[in-house]
């Protein structure tokens, strides 16, 4: 694997390795949120992930447009960390057979997925910063604000709709 080939020597390869795993975190979420939408019961919900699905196509372009201007490709680079939680979070819907304990899952997997991905935000934000990338940090900042945002309604939702599956027989 490329990340452990001592092809990394300096921030900004670091910089670039990281904004190519990340398309690849928003590609599989992208892939991955219509299956979770499907398997949601609970109406804001669904509507919560479908509209993070547009901003997570946005999120992807504004990495293409990031990585095109520092290296002229697009390139990804599969995020296994994403794969497992999204794995996980899809073992979990499958084995749910209450909509509102399924709802519970579906939102604990959607959070953690929010949660890596402004771990992983914050730090490309922070280097584009220190590298001198004013406008890519701006960017990636844009993205950091709404994976944020996408999580507080979560909890909200979470809120409302976790004690109903606290009383699922
Ligand atoms: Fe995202
Ligand atoms: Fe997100």
């Amino acid at each position: 694997m490329a990340l452990f080939a001592g092809n990394i020597n300096d921030l900004n390869a670091l910089y670039t390795t990281q904004l190519r795993f990340l398309l690849s975190t928003e590609e599989q979420i992208i892939e991955a949120l219509p299956k979770m939408i499907g398997a949601a019961s609970d109406q804001q919900l669904k509507d919560a992930l479908q509209s993070h699905l547009q901003e997570t196509e946005v999120h992807a372009e504004r990495l293409e447009d990031v990585l095109s201007e520092l290296n002229g490709d697009i390139d990804s680079k599969k995020c296994s960390v994403t794969a497992a939680l999204i794995s996980a979070g899809e073992n979990t819907i499958k084995a749910a057979n209450d909509d509102a304990v399924r709802d519970a899952g579906i939102i604990a997997a959607a959070q953690k997925v929010e949660h890596f991905e402004m771990a992983s935000y914050g730090t490309v934000r922070s280097w584009a910063q220190i590298l001198g990338h004013t406008e890519q940090a701006a960017l990636l900042n844009k993205t950091l604000q709404e994976e944020g945002h996408a999580d507080k309604l979560l909890t909200k939702i979470s809120e409302r709709a976790n004690p109903a599956a606290s009383i699922a027989a």
